[in-house]
């Protein structure tokens, strides 16, 4: 199965999907209604937005909302599980890093 999106105009069983555009780091991300911010952005082919403590990359692990690896910035609120959220036209998603020193480990987000 392939995380892309088909473009409705060459989709062979003519969904009617309802286009979207989020905003991640300052980029234009397309998607459409009904996907979450995870599927939105693995569609994009990011596979990470997050940096945990030790350096290493997060995206989505459970994909169910247990795990939280796959948390970034939505809106101005921290901590939103991408997997979990709803993509809602205009949404700007900021990626987080938990690197020491950084802004969000220096205010304890975890
Ligand atoms: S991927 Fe596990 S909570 Fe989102």
């Amino acid at each position: 199965m392939s995380p892309k999106v088909i473009p409705p105009d060459r989709d062979p069983v003519g969904r009617a999907d309802r286009p979207l555009t989020i905003i991640v780091d300052g980029a234009r991300v397309p998607g459409v209604r009904g996907q979450t911010l995870a599927s939105v952005l693995l569609a994009d082919g990011r596979s990470h937005w997050r940096t945990a403590p030790t350096g290493g990359s997060r995206g989505v692990f459970c994909g169910i909302g247990i795990c939280f690896d796959c948390v970034a910035t939505v809106n101005g609120v921290p901590d939103i599980r991408l997997c979990r959220r709803p993509a809602r036209d205009g949404d700007t998603v900021t990626t987080q890093t938990r690197l020491p020193h950084s802004p969000d480990a220096d205010r304890g987000v975890q």
